[in-house]
């Protein structure tokens, strides 16, 4: 499968030389660096202080010079604070929930509401999507990016939406017998869920004609990839964003590589850098994602740390960049006994044992000064009738893969098929019973 070979297909972008590419962020990043400070009093301070102006960018690499923008920048100037536009200029707002105090408000402009439906409209044309597809939108539509994101990129390419939204998983099922869409963009968990129902309802979901699926809005691994593959004969590819840079659709895996999300370079200039210190790190090495917007109009962001660790890589199916699957969020890391462990390692695991289904939760407790760990996991509903010492057996099996890749010791608590909590956006993988105790 080569679907580059229709270039004619692409943004010129999509197709420009590297040269080209840093010749057009280097002009970009001026525009925004200058936008942000004319425009936003928190910017404007913050390069004052740090003794940097605009005019200083004269590479790429000089960008390490600015300061960066957190969360707190964000929620500190809730909520419109940090608009680079007055408020008759903006067309849209969406926030993003988080799970403890205020919400983060983000706002767009027409432009870039228009740059968000191209870079979206984009993403799904390089997973493969094409004018005249039907695309079934189950992400939740709000406030929150994902629906509304999807469904403007899916009409700007020339596709049949669907707006499902979460929930409602009985009718989502039906719809999608009934409608037979040929693309679904989902969170990877609720694609799960649905999967389950799809065989609940006695549907073989080769009959359908979903070929391909767009997840992403939280972690998952390349286990739940080819589980979700294998389940449900489609291709899974993912798609990478978050409020604060645009949305879904600032980084989108191309279905002819299928080796992580390639980053719309042309409007999102990604960087790497040590979380503890702060600086820069070759492309290849570990680290948090920083993004900096090089066209937004309201809500310009200048080096905004996206507390999501992964590398950088070399372009392979497009002239930039891509990202690695993202491990996790740094403040998803837990720490038990000293050990520094993301929910995405034990998905890993979870996924490697055939009889069990992809739906795990971890839960932390604290016994004296010591955490305890307790994975649980479900049974398959092809191996519902295994005996006591199997499922014990499997018990074993896991704790001891938990043991010998991540390196904690865990007690593993097996569930019958089907009774775990099921996903309708964003998983849960944690219950932490450590901050109550
Ligand atoms: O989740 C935007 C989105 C919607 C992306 C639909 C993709 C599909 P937020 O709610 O602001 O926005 O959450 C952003 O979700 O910083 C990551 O931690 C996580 N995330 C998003 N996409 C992925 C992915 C949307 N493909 C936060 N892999 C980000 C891993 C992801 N994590």
């Amino acid at each position: 499968m080569n679907m580059i070979a229709n270039t004619a297909l692409l943004d010129p972008m999509e197709t420009a030389s590297v040269d080209e590419l840093r010749q057009h962020q280097l002009e970009r990043l001026r525009w925004s660096l200058k936008h942000a400070y004319d425009n936003v009093p928190l910017y404007r301070q913050r390069f004052d202080e740090t003794g940097v102006h605009p005019d200083d960018l004269k590479s790429l690499d000089d960008l390490a010079k600015y300061p960066f923008t957190g969360k707190n920048e964000v929620r500190d100037n809730y909520p419109f604070g940090m608009f680079a536009v007055p408020q008759s200029e903006i067309v849209r707002l969406h926030a993003s929930s988080g799970t403890t105090g205020k919400p983060t408000v983000v706002g767009y402009t027409q432009n870039d509401i228009d740059t968000w439906a191209n870079v979206v409209a984009r993403s799904i044309r390089a997973a493969g999507g094409r004018k005249g597809d039907k695309v079934h939108v189950s992400y939740g539509y709000g406030l929150f990016t994902g629906g509304l994101g999807a469904h403007y990129g899916a009409e700007r390419l020339g596709c049949t939406v669907i707006p499902m939204s979460g929930g409602q998983t009985e009718k989502q099922v039906q719809l999608i017998r009934d409608f037979q869409p040929d693309i679904i963009m989902v969170t990877p968990s609720y694609m799960l869920n649905l999967a389950d129902e799809i065989e609940r309802q006695g549907i073989d979901p080769h009959d359908l004609k979903l070929r391909l699926g767009i997840f992403g809005a939280e972690p998952w691994t390349a286990e739940l990839r080819r589980s979700i593959e294998q389940r449900l004969g489609i291709t899974a590819l993912d798609i990478y964003g978050l409020s604060e840079i645009m949305g879904p659709g600032v980084a989108m895996e191309c279905a002819e590589t299928k080796d992580g999300p390639t980053v719309w370079e042309d409007h999102f200039y990604p960087e790497i850098i040590d979380p503890a210190t702060g600086a820069v790190l070759p492309d290849g090495e570990y680290g948090e994602l920083v993004f900096t917007s090089l066209s937004k109009e309201a809500l310009p962001m200048i080096r905004y740390r996206t507390r999501d660790l992964t590398r950088l890589l070399p372009g392979s199916a497009r002239p930039m960049r891509r990202i690695d699957k993202i491990t996790g969020r740094s403040d998803d890391m837990l720490i038990i006994r000293g050990v520094n462990v993301f929910p995405t390692q034990v998905e890993e695991q979870v996924l490697k044992i055939k009889q069990l289904s992809e739906i795990y939760e971890i839960h932390l407790y604290r016994n004296g000064n010591l955490d305890s760990i307790e994975v649980h996991v479900e049974l398959k509903h092809e191996h519902a009738g295994l005996g006591e010492q199997q499922q014990q057996a499997l018990c074993n099996e896991l704790g001891r893969h938990i043991k010998t890749y991540i390196g904690i010791s865990s007690h593993v608590v097996l569930h019958p098929c089907y009774s775990l909590k099921r996903s309708e956006g964003k998983a849960c993988h944690v219950y932490d019973k450590r901050k109550s105790a």
